[in-house]
């Protein structure tokens, strides 16, 4: 697993901004946009492209261009939806997918409430986008979904991680090959499993709560 914490000043100013309670929900949609372009920047580093031919007002050159199947951007719902717009800046041309997944408070088990998805990935590059990468339960389950879909590389698009979060996915992906891009790792999980200090609930703040 390759991590990459964003290390700019930017992305800091924002973050912090981000994190401070009396943000209110427009301000936090809008600077989570704003997050994740810069994130994205650095997480399509490796997006697949392939030369082309183009006539400037001048001479021929060679530029590249993105190839097919083009990539595609997976927001895990709720939260995840609240990255689609700064990821699809930059990438406008990405195919988008959705996942919903939760925890069943029963069993503990995360299960796939909501999905669509083309059926086949196979040679597909795959960014995944949440917002807190906490236990790592949700996004682990949702790496081995799209693996097991064909996804040919995994990408995921975090604004914070916790330690934990990070060491579980590290162990339960062992022989896959995953990149995270995270604006920051945090101290710890509190024992509701929030990030500390972290931002709060995420799906909450995008989107106000909802019980
Ligand atoms: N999900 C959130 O929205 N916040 C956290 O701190 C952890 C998980």
């Amino acid at each position: 697993m390759r991590v990459t914490v964003l290390d700019h000043p930017l992305v800091a100013h924002k973050l912090s901004v981000l994190r401070d309670k009396d943000t209110s929900s427009p301000v936090f949609r809008l600077l989570v946009e704003e997050l994740v372009t810069l994130l994205a920047y650095e997480a399509t580093r490796d997006v697949r492209v392939e030369p082309v031919t183009i006539q400037t007002p001048v001479a021929q050159a060679q530029g590249i261009a993105l190839t097919r199947p083009r990539p595609l951007v997976v927001p895990i719902l709720r939260a995840g939806l609240g990255m689609l717009e700064g990821m699809t800046r930059l990438i406008p041309t990405a195919e988008v997918g959705f996942l919903g997944m939760a925890r069943d408070d029963a069993t503990l088990d995360i299960i796939t409430y909501a999905e669509r998805l083309p059926d086949d990935l196979t040679g597909r590059q795959v960014y995944v986008l949440d917002p807190m990468l906490a236990t790592g339960g949700t996004l682990s389950e949702a790496i081995k979904f799209l693996y097991r879909r064909g996804a040919e590389q995994i990408t995921c698009v975090c604004l914070l991680a916790a330690p934990e979060g990070l060491a579980r996915l590290e162990k339960e992906l062992q022989d896959s090959e995953v990149n995270v891009v995270l604006a920051s790792v945090d101290e710890r999980l509190d024992e509701n499993s929030y990030i500390v200090p972290g931002l709060g609930d995420a799906g909450d703040r995008l989107y106000g709560v909802v019980d």
